[in-house]
């Protein structure tokens, strides 16, 4: 899909207003007006085309397809698979979904549906089949939509039965699945894979294998699916692209593993705006957005975001004026080539009649929102140039998805709380001080091409990742590794001989044991002087690593305890290059200042500018240009003072307000 503007639009369900055909004229008009140029349509509509089993409607579509061609308004075509018709659930009961306590859901709800069901993928596939010979080839679509929002699982017998034999292909015979999952804890071993269920509340859910395993079973199921309704469109005639929305950190899936699968990341981006400083929440948006870049490591699309409030967070809390501006552009300055709204007209009832949209239940232009949706659509068109760019990150954190599950799901060593986004976001905040990109990878990835590298609590090693950080930082690189890393192998049997494992010569140390604190407790990390000033103190909760050094040079001690003294933060170099062990689990500041240190000893190419808190610096490029964004999500205005070369897209001058976006470009040498 070449795009030359950004896609400005989102969610339409014309299927709900088509006994007023005055709106639906009324909803083109408002769109040409607030710059809109491409709608989502088809997402939930699945009883308004096939009503009756096997009884297809298209006339509403086409009308509404063609309509919208002749107004130069692209189409984004979804496959209606996210939520059945009641005729389906009700002729077709395997097709509901069973929870893990083996319930059986009544209709209702969306992706409340097996992906194994043979029926439901029968009719998915004609259903799908039958809108792409349609409409596969509408001048009017550009790009197909796979459902909405995978997620969820189903264990109903005809999972139980696809689960069995994903774990028969994956292990060949029932006695390497025991030693894999240490069956033979509890004399829980099985004697075939038909004995295995899926895990439950209500019986097994403490085999941490069989919990890991049925995750990737869930995730590979779902790719399954998503490649059955990419089948079923291909085979209607279409050779267009494809997108599946993705959602906030979900965890229900490892999205590495479908990323392959679409042509395009597509996501969800709905951050709770005001409830703690704007800044905050501002850095956590942006990690999502560069996890969603880095999947393909190209341009992604903001599929969904509110223009106003949304309808189910705990508060519906308006957008001060700005905001949205400023949160629209802060996907466009992370990688996305699009700002899509859900959605464009508010529904009159149902569970959605509340949340914002573009054109609300007043129903005219002369609303705060819509007029902020127009100016963001201007705003959107100066700035064509920046669509198709890529983002380069010469940093990188990894995050694994099949670590995480496993982590997470282990007993030990802190029940009540790993806070391990927390470390991930303190490290991506470190590094996005200092107006670095980052890109967030999985195990799978290779890691040349990073002169940074950060791994925080890599828990399970696989994938080869031992020998990857050994060969990077034998070439040269810089990695951090934290406590709680190369603990477990892939299928989470503890590591024997030590840890990190076969890793302990790049660290030049062995982790001994992991102390875990109460809430209440801290200790503290001193310098030596070495690295950090010697007056530098960083306060550490939760965890401290006992680490044994071997070659590893101590950069900071621990303070109190009976572990004083020990070793908190060490440096050891390795080949060519540095590989550093964070002990413990230190506060912001250390990671501040540890990436402000990382960065002047690389010499990292960087925008000469001082970054003040809660001011965002990220960069686009392609072959020719830079294009550079700044934006300020921190109380203060600050004046920011750009290089002359720059030259200034968006804004005026250098003082930078709260929610202020700017924008440079500069020729490449
Ligand atoms: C999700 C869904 C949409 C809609 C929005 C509301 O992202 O994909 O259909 O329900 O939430 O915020
Ligand atoms: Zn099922």
């Amino acid at each position: 899909m070449r795009q030359k503007e950004f896609l400005y639009g989102g969610d339409y369900n014309p299927e709900q207003w088509l006994d007023s055909p005055a709106i639906l004229e009324k909803d083109i008009e408002y769109m040409k007006k607030a710059h809109i140029n491409e709608v989502t349509l088809g997402t939930f509509a699945w009883s308004t085309i096939e009503p009756e089993e096997g009884l297809f409607k298209f006339d509403w579509l086409r009308q509404i397809l063609d309509s919208l061609y002749e107004n130069e308004i692209n189409v984004i075509l979804s496959t209606p698979s996210a939520a059945r018709p009641k005729w389906l659930a009700d002729a077709y009961p395997e097709v509901l979904r069973v929870n893990a306590d083996r319930t059986k859901n009544i209709f209702g709800g969306r992706h409340n549906h097996c992906y194994t069901s043979p029926e439901y993928r029968r009719l998915v596939y004609r259903v799908d089949r039958k809108i792409s010979e349609q409409f596969g080839n509408h001048p009017a679509v550009k790009l197909w939509h796979i459902s909405n929002e995978f997620g969820g699982e189903c264990h109903c017998p005809l999972c139980q039965v696809a689960f069995q034999q994903w774990l028969k292909k994956k292990y060949g015979a029932i006695q390497v699945l025991n030693k894999a999952w240490n069956t033979i804890f509890w004399s829980h071993d099985y004697l075939s894979f038909e004995q295995i269920e899926s895990p439950s509340p209500k019986g097994e859910e403490m085999l941490h294998g069989l919990n890991l395993d049925w995750k990737r079973f869930v995730t590979d199921q779902t790719a399954d699916f998503i490649a059955w309704e990419k089948k079923a469109i291909k085979e209607g005639g279409s050779e267009l692209p494809t997108t599946t929305n993705m959602m906030y950190d979900y965890r229900g899936l490892n999205y590495h593993k479908i990323k392959d699968l679409i042509d395009v990341i597509s996501w969800d981006n709905y951050p709770t705006w005001h409830k703690e400083a704007e800044a905050v929440t501002a850095l956590d948006t942006a990690f999502q957005h560069d996890f969603m870049r880095s999947l393909l490591k190209k341009p992604f699309l903001l599929k969904e975001s509110c223009p106003s409030a949304t309808n189910w967070q705990s508060v519906s809390k308006l957008k001060a004026p700005g905001l949205l501006t400023a949160a629209s552009l802060q996907a466009i300055a992370h990688g996305s080539d699009s700002v899509m709204y859900f959605q464009i007209r508010q529904s009159r009832g149902a569970s959605e009649k509340f949340h914002g949209a573009v054109i609300d239940h007043y129903g005219k232009a002369d609303t705060r929102v819509f007029k902020e949706v127009t100016e963001l659509g201007k705003k959107l068109i100066n700035l064509s140039e920046i669509v198709g760019t890529t983002t380069k990150s010469r940093v990188a954190i990894i995050h694994d998805s099949e670590s995480r599950w496993a982590m997470e799901d282990s007993q030990g060593p802190r029940n009540k709380g790993l806070h391990y986004m927390d470390t991930v976001k303190k490290i991506y905040g470190g590094l996005r001080r200092q107006g670095l990109n980052v890109d967030i990878l999985d195990m799978e990835y290779e890691l040349d091409g990073y002169d940074i590298i950060f791994a925080p609590m890599l828990y399970m090693f696989r994938s080869g990742i031992e020998s990857k950080i050994r060969a990077f930082v034998a070439s040269g690189g810089i990695f951090i590794m934290t406590y709680w890393s190369g603990i477990v192998d892939e299928n989470d049997l503890c590591h024997l001989g030590g840890t990190p494992h076969q890793l302990m010569d790049v660290f030049g140390l062995r982790s001994m044991e992991l102390d875990a604190l109460y809430d209440k407790d801290s200790n503290t990390g001193v310098s030596n002087g070495v690295f950090f000033n010697k007056d530098k103190q960083y306060e550490c909760r939760n965890f401290c690593d006992l680490i044994k050094a071997d070659t590893a040079k101590t950069l900071l001690t621990y303070e109190s305890g009976f572990y004083k003294g020990y070793p908190a933060f060490v440096q050891n170099k390795y080949g060519k290059g540095t590989a550093y062990y964070v002990c413990a689990d230190f506060e912001e500041s250390f990671y501040i200042d540890l990436c402000q240190k990382l960065v002047e000893d690389k010499e990292l190419d960087q925008i000469p500018i001082t970054i003040p808190e809660g001011v965002s610096v990220t960069t686009r490029e392609n072959e020719r240009q830079v294009f550079l964004f700044i934006q300020n999500f921190g109380d203060e205005s600050v004046n920011i003072k750009i290089p002359g070369e720059w030259k200034q897209l968006l804004g005026t001058g250098s003082i930078i307000h709260k929610y202020e976006t700017m924008v440079f470009s500069k020729e490449k040498n």
